[in-house]
């Protein structure tokens, strides 16, 4: 199977944002992941909406946005308007989360759940069959640069049997700390999209970094 890059724009470099786009296009990376804090779900806040449409203008490849925002359903179509082809909702931020899904997906979008590392598997058990993609952070979410937390690999072989019990058709993607160290192992272990922010961008040669994170993890 062909496994998903995800370079996370978060890590890119703002004053040069164009040419890391055009990087990105260029290079083996199958999607753009774009983090959007909002300073009360996370302590930290990234960007909104016009930066998100400055992207779209250049980016070539899929949008995958992962909001971590509480209450998302404010903004929902604005999400579409400005491009995401992927919506990312984290799970602890939802009251009504199937509700959310289905308003994700109305709009055409691939919806989209997160889990912060404390958050059990179990709790998708009634939702994955509607889901498009399972996001695991293996990192406490609001920051790049910080280091994997190892409990990940036993939540992605849980998810794995989850998914595999329910057929559900949903992608296990996995966010934080991901390196040429790590990503092998989290491949066998089942996990199909990877993203990365620090590891490629405060690389020497992202291009580079980029094609052999690919390779490690679709060789062929
Ligand atoms: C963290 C974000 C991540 C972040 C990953 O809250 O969701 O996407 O950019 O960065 P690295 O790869 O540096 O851990
Ligand atoms: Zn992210």
């Amino acid at each position: 199977m062909n496994k998903i890059i995800a370079p996370s724009i978060l890590a890119a470099d703002f004053s040069n944002l164009q040419r890391d786009i055009e990087m990105v296009n260029n290079s083996k990376a199958d999607w753009f992941h774009i983090d959007v804090m909002d300073g009360v779900f996370v302590p930290n806040i990234s960007f909104g909406m016009p930066v998100i449409s400055a992207i779209k203008k250049h980016a070539t490849k899929t949008m995958d946005v992962h909001l971590m925002i509480v209450d998302p359903d404010r903004f929902i179509s604005d999400f579409k308007k400005v491009g995401a082809d992927i919506l990312t909702v984290h799970y602890e931020a939802c009251t009504h989360l199937h509700r959310t899904v289905q308003a994700i997906k109305a709009t055409g979008m691939k919806a989209g759940v997160s889990l912060n590392p404390h958050t059990p598997i179990a709790v998708l058990e009634d939702i994955i069959g509607n889901l498009d993609l399972v996001l695991i952070m293996s990192v406490n979410p609001g920051f790049g640069g910080q280091s994997f937390i190892e409990n990940t690999y036993k939540k992605v072989e849980q998810l794995k049997h989850l998914i595999e019990f329910t057929k559900s058709k949903a992608l296990i993607e996995v966010d934080g700390g991901v390196t040429d160290q790590n990503i092998e192992k989290l491949s066998e272990t089942g996990v199909d999209a990877f993203v990365a922010g620090s590891f490629i961008f405060k690389s020497e040669n992202p291009t580079k970094t980029i094609e052999n994170l690919k390779y490690l993890v679709s060789p062929e």
